[in-house]
């Protein structure tokens, strides 16, 4: 299994370019399946998630095609209405093809999605099978498998009792080709579902309100193919500011959206990090002295769970004691304990709250990636550990950061990637 060998402690330098979000391109590959013409993606992030859902696209009968920096998809023929169990184990955002493909064809089948083992068992998908059963589908367990079914969707009016990401995409999505006018309630506000709602609407779909938490979407008989960009990733440029400050590292950051990371920048600010932000770029100048912040995670606009495990680590290099509360995932935390044993000093008071005391030096160690932004984080304190460090399970963190080793090198990173 392929793993990554980085020598830690030596400074970083340069400048770094955010690829195209994952959580964006993730939902727009599946939102190909609601019209009949061809849909052009730019920007495209070259990770293993993104390689899955193509290869879900292809299963199902759509026509794929490379392009520089992305693909063109057209998915007028369907040739069969079931998400295979080997993709759908893989990939959390397998659900995500569901309400297109039901709104399209009627049916839909799929195994219960994998992907990250970050919240209890395998995370829930209550919301979605309740929504689609608001829109009027029929749903059947058997042999391990959920079938759908809806002659036709109507419009529904759901509250969601837990602010969900995928839970809001997906409804949306749904409701553009459902009959009537959908209200969806206590919607997510990322901005990935923003840009979903602006691409489809700009293809003949009537969604309004997204990025707040009311979301109305008058149902439209079909919509037409087009063209998205994918936005840079916030998640990714969030990560490598943390690298350039627990490394205490002058980096620039091309493709940074400072609107789209205000928690971070806030807690950066607080923490003694020095910066300087413009429209599309931040340039961390130092983190000399860096003191202890605590924070909780929250829904967007709030510090993004999946800054968590990165913070983590900056705050081993913090000086004092800081309370991580992760109020999203019940499994995001359990990662803290491989840096206690580089040497971090983390004590766990329950599955959604660690106390990190700081600063700790930390020492090179073996480790095996547990999930993708865990095993990011790893790669962090490996960078500021003294000696070698060792992660197994790569996989993980090549679902959704670009040949990372690569860019981390051209940054002055000592690390190798072995098959
Ligand atoms: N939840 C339910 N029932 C559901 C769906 C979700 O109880 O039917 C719960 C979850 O268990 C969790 C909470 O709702 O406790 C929020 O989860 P959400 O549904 O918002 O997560 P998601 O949509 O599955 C997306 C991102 C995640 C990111 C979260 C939160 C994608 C493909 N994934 O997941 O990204 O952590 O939103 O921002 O968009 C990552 O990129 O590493 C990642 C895990």
């Amino acid at each position: 299994m392929p793993k990554f060998i980085i020598e830690g402690g030596h400074p970083l330098s340069g400048t770094i370019n955010v690829g195209g979000a994952k959580n964006a391109a993730l939902k727009i590959i599946p939102a190909s399946l609601l019209s009949e013409q061809t849909i052009t993606i730019k920007n495209l992030p070259k990770i293993e998630d993104i390689d899955r859902s193509l290869e879900i696209i292809a299963d199902l009968g759509g026509q794929i095609t490379t392009t520089a920096d992305g693909c063109t998809i057209n998915t007028k023929e369907i040739t069969k209405n079931i998400i295979s169990s080997d993709l759908a184990n893989k990939l959390r955002a397998s659900i995500m093809f569901v309400g297109p493909l039901l709104a399209r064809t009627g049916t839909a089948s799929f195994p219960h999605p994998g992907g990250c083992v970050i919240g209890a068992g395998t995370r829930p998908i209550d919301l979605f099978l309740e929504g689609f059963k608001a829109m009027g589908a029929k749903i059947e367990w058997r042999d391990h498998v959920y079938h759908l079914i809806a002659k036709k969707l109507k419009a529904c009016e759901y509250f969601f009792t837990t602010v969900s990401v995928t839970g809001t995409e997906s409804l949306m999505m749904t409701a553009v080709l459902a009959e009537g006018t959908s209200i969806l309630k206590n919607c997510a506000l990322e901005p990935e579902i923003v840009a979903l709602a602006e691409y489809l609407n700009t293809q003949g779909a009537r969604i309004s309100g997204a990025g707040t938490p009311t979301i109305i979407i008058k149902g439209v008989k079909a919509i037409a193919g087009g063209e998205f960009t994918v936005m840079p990733d916030r998640i990714e440029a969030g990560t490598f500011a943390i690298v350039a400050a627990a490394t205490n590292s002058p980096i620039t950051i091309n493709n940074f959206r400072a609107e789209h990371l205000e928690s971070l920048l806030a807690v950066l600010t607080k923490v003694g990090v020095k910066f300087e932000s413009t429209d599309n770029s931040l340039k961390i100048i130092s983190a000399d002295n860096l003191k202890a912040y605590g924070l909780k995670t929250h829904e967007y606009p709030g510090f993004p769970t999946d800054l968590q495990s990165p913070y983590t680590v900056l705050m081993t290099q913090a000086q004092g004691a800081s309370l991580i509360h992760e109020t999203i995932y019940d499994r995001r935390l359990l990662f803290t304990d491989m840096l206690t044993q580089m040497g971090a000093n983390i004590i766990m008071c329950d599955p959604h709250r660690v106390v990190v005391s700081g600063p700790t030096p930390l020492t090179g160690h073996k480790l095996t990636s547990p999930d993708l932004r865990a095993g990011i984080s790893m790669v962090i304190a490996g960078l500021i550990a003294e000696g070698r460090t060792e992660i197994d399970n790569i996989y993980q963190i090549d679902r959704g950061y670009e040949n990372i080793d690569e860019r981390l090198r051209q940054l002055g990173a000592k690390i190798t990637r072995i098959e």
